[in-house]
């Protein structure tokens, strides 16, 4: 989904991304989920779900493990696509200059095979605020919470695959929305109080 075109495009438009994916076959563990704050190739977010937890096969320029459980990163590559970044990709943690891993499900379940999982996220980059919702039918089954940041400012909507093959993405959709949610507020007003004491 492009959300405008043009490359490198800064947009400081909230968003509400939904989608589906499914993993249509019982072979092979790796990497499933979409992007979000698009920039360009080297600059993006990335929801991504692994089956299993896997050292990748390819140990150089730096050895790379990658654990299930969702994972939310912030892209800013340095390098840009090539084998930096691919181990920074597959890698469960930071990478100085590469990837940085803004919140993991700590329950560190993969998906199962043959299942349906709808994603809902709410992206309000003019305050840096980030939550990721994960459904397996009406079973919420992780939650980001809310997370800060404001690396990228917006940007394209996408999809996303590691190594995985026969992925299907479904019921993709977007709605802009500008309305800043309770909670974070709540959590403002939770920072506010620890600085200030209150
Ligand atoms: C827009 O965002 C607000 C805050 O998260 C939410 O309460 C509202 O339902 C959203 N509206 C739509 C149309 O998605």
């Amino acid at each position: 989904i492009r959300s405008k075109p043009g490359k490198g495009y800064t947009a400081f438009n909230g968003v509400e991304f939904e989608g589906t994916f499914h993993v249509n076959t019982v072979t092979d563990d790796d990497y499933v989920g979409f992007v979000f704050g698009y920039q360009d190739s080297s600059s993006f977010y990335v929801v991504m779900w692994k089956q299993t937890g896997q050292t990748y096969w390819q140990d150089t320029p730096f050895r790379a493990t990658a654990q299930p459980g969702l994972q939310l990163k912030a892209v800013k590559s340095h390098t840009g696509p090539g084998e930096r970044l691919r181990n920074a990709m597959w890698h469960t943690g930071d990478t100085p200059g590469e990837v940085t891993l803004m919140w993991k499900d700590p329950r560190n379940v993969g998906w199962k095979d043959k299942t349906s999982y709808r994603w809902h996220l709410s992206h309000r980059p003019h305050v840096g605020y980030i939550r990721v919702q994960l459904y397996e039918s009406t079973t919420l089954v992780a939650d980001s919470g809310v997370v800060m940041d404001t690396s990228m400012r917006g940007g394209r909507l996408g999809v996303f695959c590691f190594s995985q093959e026969n992925i299907i993405w479904s019921n993709l959709g977007y709605r802009c929305n500008d309305t800043i949610p309770d909670d974070y507020y709540y959590l403002y007003k939770k920072q506010m109080n620890l600085r200030w004491g209150d």
